[in-house]
Order: structure tokens, then C-alpha cells, then sequence
């Protein structure tokens, strides 16, 4: 498993502080690894993932970094990067390709971009087999940085293998929240992936995230009754994202990943 990419400045808020974790019997289960994300997948069993909602380390992500559209890590004493390690275009078929393999037969997957990584991941995704319906936007409901008509959203492209029905077919294209402000870099408001988890999964199912992050995915897959399984590269983040999952009371579980892998 490689090695992470960002230091251990310990400026980002991740967990409540306070009380402890309290896992309760018949919780959610969850398990998390510090892993590439290809990598992990690779470890994963055919069909066995009802449910992906992933976010991406994407290139063009260093261009809203660049500008300041996007939160970034302040500078630690321990090291000099301050960001998160890029994943880079050219390894999207090796993960849509694995995605692609785990998920069940008639699921979703869902993966936050830009309009620039659409376009690179949607032909891709189509040719492995992936149906895509359609480009979710999340409202962050304030005007953000840049120069061009400065940033108030970001996409979600959802894609269907096989079929799978929505939950709630009443739900409109525009999922409006407010970004989260001094968290992870690029972290994503867990309300924005509830409604992900509601409308494609059911309760027992598993999610999972291979870019996990601050673990916002496993945190909605957590309140709503899905087990979830998470990767990331940065030690920081898995660690953090953990104790997250435990403060919302999932239950660490390394037997059930076991089960899903080959
Ligand atoms: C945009 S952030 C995800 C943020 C997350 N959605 C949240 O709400 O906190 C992307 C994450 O991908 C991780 N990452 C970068 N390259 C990776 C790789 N090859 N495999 C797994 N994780 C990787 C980074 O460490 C970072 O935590």
C-alpha cells in the first residue's frame, strides 16, 4: 500500500470533541484502510458492493487550490505539503474499471468532480459499461473564490449499472447545503451524501468510498443504517475518519470487509 501525501498539520477539525465513541450493538459496521484506492478495490470481491460514493483527489483540483476555491491545510512545522496527493487523470480507467468490477449488478455510483473531469471521466466510464444519467450539482449556496464566474457549485456524476430504481423519484437534481468551512481540504457536508445513500441504497447494504477522506461518506452511510468500507492514502485522514465513524456509532468491524474480499 503506498505511502500518504499531505503532513499532520493540525489545523483541520474533523471530530466533535468531548464525548467518546459509542458504538452500539447492531451498528452499522465499518472499516477503513490507509490504501491506494486502486489497490484496495483490487482486494475486493465481484458484486459485492451495493453501493460507491467517491471523491477523487482529481488533477484539476490543484487549479482550484490554486486560486483558493477549495480549503486547503495550513503548513505544519513537519513538512512542507500542504495538500493532499493528486490522483492523476490517466489512472481513472484502472479505477473505474475496479468500481465497475465490485459494485452489484443494479447499482450506483456516484463521483464528485469538476466540469473539467467530467469530461474526462464520463466517456471512460461509459465505455467500461457505466450508464450515465445525469450531472447531480451540489449548491454550496454562497458565492465562492476565482475569477470566471466564481464557484458556487460542484458536480456529482451519477452512474447506474445494470438498473436500479431510486428511492425517491421526487427528488430534485440540486442538492443545496453550505460548504463545510475549516475542515478537510475539499471536504464534502455529510447532508450532501445522505441524500446520495437514501436514494440508492437500503439499510444493511454496504458503501463504500475509496478516496474517504475526513470520511463524510461513511459518516451518512453510518446514520442511515449501511455498513461502509473506506480507503485512503493519507494516514492523518484514515485515523481521523475513524474516530468520526465511532463518534457517529458505527461499529469497527474488520470481519465484514473480510467478507467482501476474495
Ligand atoms: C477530495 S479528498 C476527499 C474528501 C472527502 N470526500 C471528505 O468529505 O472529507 C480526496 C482524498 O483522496 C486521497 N487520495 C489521493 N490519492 C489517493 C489514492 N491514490 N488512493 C486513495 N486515496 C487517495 C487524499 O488523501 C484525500 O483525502
Amino acid at each position: 500500500m503506498a505511502d500518504g501525501g499531505f503532513d499532520d498539520g493540525a489545523s483541520f477539525r474533523l471530530v466533535a470533541p468531548g464525548a467518546p465513541p459509542r458504538p452500539q450493538v447492531g451498528a452499522a459496521a465499518f472499516r477503513l484502510d490507509r490504501a491506494d484506492a486502486v489497490e484496495w478495490l483490487q482486494t475486493l470481491s465481484d458484486a459485492s458492493v451495493s453501493l460507491a460514493i467517491t471523491d477523487p483527489a482529481y488533477e484539476s483540483l490543484e487549479k482550484h487550490r490554486a486560486v483558493g476555491t477549495t480549503t486547503r491545510l495550513k503548513q505544519s512545522r513537519a513538512s512542507s505539503n500542504e495538500w493532499f496527493q493528486i490522483f492523476p487523470n490517466a489512472r481513472f480507467p484502472a479505477l473505474l474499471t475496479e468500481l465497475y468490477r465490485v459494485l452489484a449488478r443494479d447499482s450506483h455510483l456516484y463521483l464528485f468532480c469538476d466540469q473539467e473531469t467530467m469530461f474526462v471521466v464520463k466517456p471512460m466510464a461509459e465505455a467500461l459499461g457505466f450508464k450515465f444519467w445525469k450531472a447531480l450539482i451540489w449548491d454550496k449556496e454562497q458565492i465562492g473564490m476565482g475569477y470566471h464566474y466564481r464557484s458556487r457549485h460542484e458536480l456529482i456524476l451519477f452512474f447506474e449499472k445494470g438498473k436500479r430504481k431510486l428511492a425517491d423519484l421526487s427528488v430534485a437534481d440540486v442538492i443545496r447545503h453550505p460548504r463545510i468551512r475549516g475542515g478537510y481540504p475539499a471536504e464534502k457536508p455529510v447532508a450532501v451524501s445522505e441524500v446520495l445513500v437514501r436514494q440508492s441504497s437500503s439499510p444493511g447494504e454496504l458503501v463504500i468510498d475509496p478516496f474517504a477522506g475526513s470520511g463524510s461518506v461513511g459518516v451518512a452511510a453510518t446514520r442511515l443504517g449501511r455498513d461502509f468500507l473506506g480507503a485512503d492514502l493519507c494516514a492523518e485522514a484514515v485515523a481521523a475518519a475513524a474516530a468520526r465513524l465511532g463518534e457517529a456509532g458505527a461499529r469497527r468491524d474488520d470481519s465484514r470487509y473480510d467478507a467482501v474480499r476474495r
